[in-house]
């Protein structure tokens, strides 16, 4: 199982029902995929981390990173891990400023 941090840029015109929709959309895809983790948005930027089998994140990330909603997509860390911080999240939004939350995470 891995653990992936990544940042990115929202496109200009993305609003928070924007957003919304998307965690909506990944809450349940996430839990098919047996993918957990958090997404921070604090207005312009993203911060997500990721958490599942390598393959199945590594695919997600492609997918992600390909998508016009953000750009400036960059993984900032990535290990190996044996359990999940996120284990009850397929993908929990963090409406914050700060990303210290998801960022810290990464690292626990
Ligand atoms: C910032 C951001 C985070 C995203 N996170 C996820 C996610 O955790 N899970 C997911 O399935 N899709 C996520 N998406 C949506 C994917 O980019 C993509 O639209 C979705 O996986 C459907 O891809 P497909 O049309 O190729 O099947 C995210 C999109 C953005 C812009």
């Amino acid at each position: 199982m891995i653990r992936l941090l990544y940042f990115s840029t929202a496109r200009a015109s993305l609003t928070t029902s924007d957003v919304a929709d998307i965690v909506e959309f990944s809450q349940k895809n996430n839990a098919e995929r047996d993918i957990t983790g958090a997404l921070a948005f604090n207005g312009r930027n993203f911060c997500q981390l990721l958490e599942g089998e390598e393959t199945v994140v590594r695919d997600l990330v492609t997918a992600i990173e390909k998508d016009p909603r953000h750009s400036g997509f960059k993984i900032i860390d990535e290990k190996k891990v044996d359990g999940r911080y996120f284990a009850d999240w397929s993908m929990l939004l963090v409406n914050e400023l700060d990303f210290s939350k998801v960022i810290n995470a990464m690292h626990a």
